[in-house]
């Protein structure tokens, strides 16, 4: 692997300005992770798609609501991110949504990194939990994931583009008491 690793890298929060490198990233990241079991055109579909849209990357970014944190190095420029959402269904938990490290950095701490300086970071607002959801077929990200102390909790069928796979939902409890969130 040929990255300077004896530089300091920072993580500092997303700017609007990052959007177009987390968008590289996020592709970069579906064309080496998920080539085994994501056909190539519904993988294209996906990342064509609103999720990956310099739109929709640059509301998170600014959304109130919203982590959007990158890890940046002197010379490289940002090599990996996250982004952490209200989590839908129960607005007590969080939602890790997009969490990728350029293939090149990877297996060298920066996840574990970006993660830790994420879960200090949210602290103050009292989640009773951090849910991610990862390709059931994903064994790096379910590594990851499983390491850094989240539990399976349901494997669930999902579509991309016109092939069924599925999602691992895995949930990281906090200590947090967040109320849930009532409408009106
Ligand atoms: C998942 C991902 C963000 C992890 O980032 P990373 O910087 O590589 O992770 P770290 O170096 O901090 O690894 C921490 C631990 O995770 C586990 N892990 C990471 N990569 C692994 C691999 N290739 N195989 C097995 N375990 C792995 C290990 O336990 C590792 O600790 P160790 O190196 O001391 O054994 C990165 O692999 C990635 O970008 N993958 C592609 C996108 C993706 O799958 N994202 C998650 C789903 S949304």
């Amino acid at each position: 692997m040929n990255t300077p690793t004896d530089q300091p890298l920072l993580v500092r929060k997303a700017r609007v300005s990052d959007a177009p490198r987390l968008r590289q990233l996020g592709i970069l990241g579906w064309e080496t992770t998920y080539t085994d079991f994501i056909r190539p055109e519904n993988r294209a579909a996906y990342l064509s798609g609103a999720f990956w849209s310099i739109e929709t990357l640059s509301r998170v970014i600014v959304g109130p609501e919203n982590l959007a944190l990158v890890a940046e190095h002197p010379q490289s420029g940002v090599i990996g991110f996250l982004t952490i959402e209200p989590y839908a269904p129960d607005r007590r938990k969080l939602e890790l949504t997009r969490f990728y490290v350029h293939p090149d950095w990877r297996r060298s701490g920066v996840g574990s990194l970006l993660l830790d300086a994420a879960l200090e970071q949210i602290k103050h607002l009292h989640a009773s939990a951090l849910m991610v959801n990862v390709f059931a077929r994903n064994a790096v990200g379910r590594a990851f994931y499983e390491r850094a102390g989240f539990h399976l909790v349901d494997i669930v069928p999902v579509m991309v583009g016109d092939q069924i796979d599925d999602d691992a939902w895995y949930e990281l409890p906090l200590d947090g008491d967040k109320q849930a969130h009532t409408p009106g």
